[in-house]
């Protein structure tokens, strides 16, 4: 029987809002047994509330804020006493910050929301989704990964700080870390794919206040964003079309794999970010 995803524990990080929270919503509809990751209950709280009306379906809500690994640990270990597999892990969390910032553990804040967290995150929660095997693991990213360039001596921007050329950064870490997964899962049952789900008229960029807001909906108009339901549509198929089982390592846009950046396909840059990301966020220390 081919591969469906009702009935299957799906997990959906950045799940209160735009894309995420679309994702969610379609997932359930389908039938699957989804978990959301925000940040705010009151948020989180909202979008169950959504998804019991518009989906019929009930979902569990776990709290956490992805910019901080000591809270990734606390998810990845709410998620551990909850549930004994894991079949679909949406790592959509991100943001786009015009100026720099650090979080609370002194890490600079686009690179630890949008790249250490889904690497702690699937790290942490691998031998669930081995155990839910045949799984996926979908990450979110993005086309601005094809400007990214990565300076791993430099992974917190303490020299120079560029808000898009951060932001394209962190996509292109996306695209890297996938397919290290993807090679590391090999013959485990468990495929790692990334995505770009378009330009997409969300909440995303209206962080960094009214001014960056506007610029980004004008931006939109010009640019002809596409609606949140269009936006999740490639998440939906990385998560739960049956055409992708056994898939791997593989960068999807409008709901097909094509190729991406070449920089995303160097491995040798792949295992060294690896090993930069394990030096700040090792999956087996505290
Ligand atoms: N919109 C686009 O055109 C576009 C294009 C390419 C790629 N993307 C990618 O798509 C993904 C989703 O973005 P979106 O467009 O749906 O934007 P969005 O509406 O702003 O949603 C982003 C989600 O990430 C969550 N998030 C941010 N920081 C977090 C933290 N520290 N801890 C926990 N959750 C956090 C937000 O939580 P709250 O709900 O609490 O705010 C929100 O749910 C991002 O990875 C983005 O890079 C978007």
């Amino acid at each position: 029987m081919a591969w469906s995803v009702e009935g299957r524990r799906v997990l959906v990080t950045g799940a209160t809002s735009g894309i995420g929270e679309q994702t969610a919503l379609e997932l359930a509809r389908r039938g699957a047994r989804v978990v959301l990751v925000g940040r705010d209950a009151a948020r989180g709280a909202a979008t169950q509330a959504r998804i019991a009306t518009e989906a019929g379906a009930e979902t569990d809500l776990l709290l956490a804020d992805l910019a901080e690994m000591a809270s990734v640990r606390r998810l990845a270990e709410q998620v551990r006493a909850r549930y004994d597999r894991l079949d679909v892990l949406v790592n959509n969390a991100g943001l786009f910050l015009q100026r720099r910032q650090l979080t609370g553990e002194g890490l600079e804040r686009t690179f630890a929301t949008n790249h250490l967290s889904m690497f702690l995150l699937t790290g942490l929660l691998r031998d669930l989704l081995v155990a839910g095997a045949p799984a996926r693991v979908v990450n979110v990213s993005s086309e601005a990964h094809r400007r990214g360039r990565i300076d791993l001596d430099d992974l917190q921007s303490e020299r120079r700080y560029r808000g898009f050329a951060v932001y394209s950064a962190s996509k292109l870490m996306n695209v890297l870390i996938t397919n290290e997964f993807a090679r590391r899962l090999d013959g485990t049952g468990v495929t790692a794919n990334s995505l770009h789900p378009g330009f997409v008229r969300s909440n995303f960029g209206r962080n960094n206040g009214p001014v960056v807001g506007l610029a980004i909906a004008a931006l939109g108009l010009v640019g002809r964003a596409i609606t949140v339901e269009q936006g999740a549509r490639t998440s939906v198929y990385a998560a739960a079309d049956p055409s992708l089982e056994g898939v791997t390592g593989r960068y999807l846009d409008r709901e097909r794999p094509v190729r991406p950046a070449d920089a995303a396909l160097d491995e040798d840059l792949a295992r060294r970010l690896w090993d930069a990301s394990e030096q700040l966020a090792p999956v087996a220390g505290s």
